[in-house]
């Protein structure tokens, strides 16, 4: 094809116990939106970093860029090239502002930094993005969907040929999809090829021109995207039928175990009351930035400004910090998988035994290595974490299956009450429905959940009654009985029910 950009041929490449590629084949064309999906650890982020100059070591196999044999011996290399990349764990540097950010290693003046530009470069591009943004406020005051907005605007600020996008759209609010859905279609008329990864299959017909699947390191297809449907995707993902429904949930109607009232944080959330009942799943929903990881951050201990009460089994309780609501049974999973303090330096049993670990050595009992290890095993089986093994870096995993070790971590302090934020956020058809079966799970054995989640048909399927924040305020409790997608969107852009 005369249009043919770039032309990955054959390549492996493999880490210690891992054979992560399998003579891949892959390429792009001009202006073309190609998506690349498959299982968590399939290889798709490896793949890209292969292109980009991440992993310039892969063993075998050929890259025709242009029309040329090329070999990008690091990052920069590419990116002279024309090659940009977000990548899936978002590369900010916290304590450097948005516009530092932007021009991170290519800041404008030659020797000295030309602030003055700086500023007004970045200013522009995020007008042109269409993007509101405090450009001198520092990443780590940014939520992570406006961080994301960040990698993206660099990306495009590079005057790139190629764009690699993995995962971009796993924490924008729906606006910001938009946003960069449309901006996508510029780009594409301007003969700029994006490569597409996404876990959200749907967006892959919105937007993508074909479509490649990745299975274990193999490439199983590529196609146009008008000759695909969804369920053929996800059998191509997953090598077999999968069973893309959810559980059946009971209804539950154990006693209330925990209770929030007139739950307040100054400009954040205002007078927010709401039980959970033993053993219930209950739902949180509303738009991005409407205050529901806010009321969970509450909750927590987080902010030192809250007031209203908590009460747990009864007892009223005064938390203070995190360690406090561990203390009492009460874990948040946050939205944001660094925040969860995994250590990538060390191994993934590792990692999973360290709040074991804690809890044993709270009990004061001897710990049995043992039965950490049937634990660890137990946890990896349970929630099918791909991995060659338990001793395995956490920082060598998948994002998907990273996300699967920080859950087996909540379990294993058994919590009575987990709120748990966006958990099925970058995971792939198969493993959600692991994780919606062990929500089921928990619940059956009593534990209470809060579950918040922006996909609709989690909260509609999983839950048993759904509170509806809007603008930092419990706007209506609907019924699971009740409860519908459109009730929800009413209540959550500010409507009455
Ligand atoms: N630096 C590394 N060292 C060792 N193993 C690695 C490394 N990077 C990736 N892997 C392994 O290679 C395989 C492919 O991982 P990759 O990150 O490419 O998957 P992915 O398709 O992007 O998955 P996800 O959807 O979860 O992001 C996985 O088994 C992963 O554990
Ligand atoms: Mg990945």
């Amino acid at each position: 094809m005369a249009d043919k950009l770039l032309e990955m041929k054959n390549i492996s490449k493999s880490f210690p116990g891992v054979q992560a590629l399998s003579e891949v084949d892959f390429n792009v064309d001009k202006g073309e939106v190609h998506a690349l999906v498959g299982e968590n650890g399939a290889g798709k982020s490896t793949l890209m970093k292969v292109l980009t100059g991440i992993h310039p070591d892969y063993e075998k196999g050929q890259i025709f860029y242009k029309g040329e044999e090329v070999r990008f011996k690091n990052p920069a290399e590419a990116q002279k090239a024309g090659l940009a990349i977000i990548h899936q764990e978002l590369e900010l540097i916290p304590e450097l502002t948005v516009a530092e950010n932007v021009f991170l290693g290519r800041e404008p003046g030659r020797g000295w930094i030309n602030r003055k530009k700086l500023k007004a470069d970045t200013k522009k591009i995020f007008e042109e993005l269409g993007i509101e943004i405090n450009i001198n406020k520092k990443i780590k005051h940014l939520t992570i969907g406006k961080q994301q907005m960040v990698e993206i605007a660099r990306a495009i600020s590079q005057d790139a040929e190629i764009i690699a996008m993995d995962e971009p759209t796993s924490s924008l609010s729906q606006q910001e999809v938009k946003i960069l859905f449309a901006l996508i279609q510029d780009l594409k008329e301007e003969g700029i090829a994006v490569i597409y990864i996404s876990h959200q299959l749907e967006e892959i017909f919105e937007i993508c021109d074909r479509v490649t699947v990745l299975r274990d390191g193999y490439k199983v297809k590529e196609q146009a995207v008008a000759d695909i449907n969804r369920d053929e995707i996800v059998r191509q993902m997953v090598g077999r039928d999968v069973e893309d429904r959810f559980p059946d949930f009971k209804i539950n109607d154990g006693k209330p175990i925990f209770q929030v009232k007139n739950l307040s944080v100054p400009d954040l959330i205002t007078d927010v009351s709401f039980e959970v009942r033993k053993g219930e799943i209950f739902g949180l929903a509303g738009l991005m930035g409407a205050g529901r990881s806010e009321i969970a951050r509450a909750i927590y201990g987080v902010y030192k400004n809250r007031s209203g009460d908590i009460y747990l089994e009864g007892k009223k309780l005064n938390i203070k910090s995190p360690g406090d609501a561990i203390d009492r049974g009460i874990y948040y999973l946050t939205e944001n998988r660094k925040d969860e303090g995994l250590i990538p330096e060390l191994s993934v049993g590792e990692n999973m035994s360290l709040s074991i670990l804690e809890q044993l050595t709270i009990v004061k009992s001897v710990i049995s290595k043992r039965k950490e290890k049937n634990l660890v095993k137990e946890f990896i089986s349970k929630l099918d974490i791909r991995t060659p093994g338990p001793w395995q870096l956490v920082k060598n995993l998948s994002g998907g299956n990273q996300q699967k070790v920080i859950l087996s971590r909540v379990l294993s302090t058994n919590p009575k009450l987990i709120i748990m934020d966006e958990p099925t956020r970058g995971i792939d058809v198969g493993a959600k429905h692991e994780i919606y079966k062990l929500m089921e799970e928990l619940a059956a054995e009593g534990v209470a959940i809060i579950f918040i989640s922006s996909e609709l048909p989690e909260i509609l399927n999983l839950t048993s009654r759904v509170g509806v924040i809007y603008d930092g305020r419990l706007q209506s409790i609907i019924d699971g009985s009740e409860v519908t997608q459109e009730k929800i969107m009413n209540l959550a852009t500010g409507g009455s029910s």
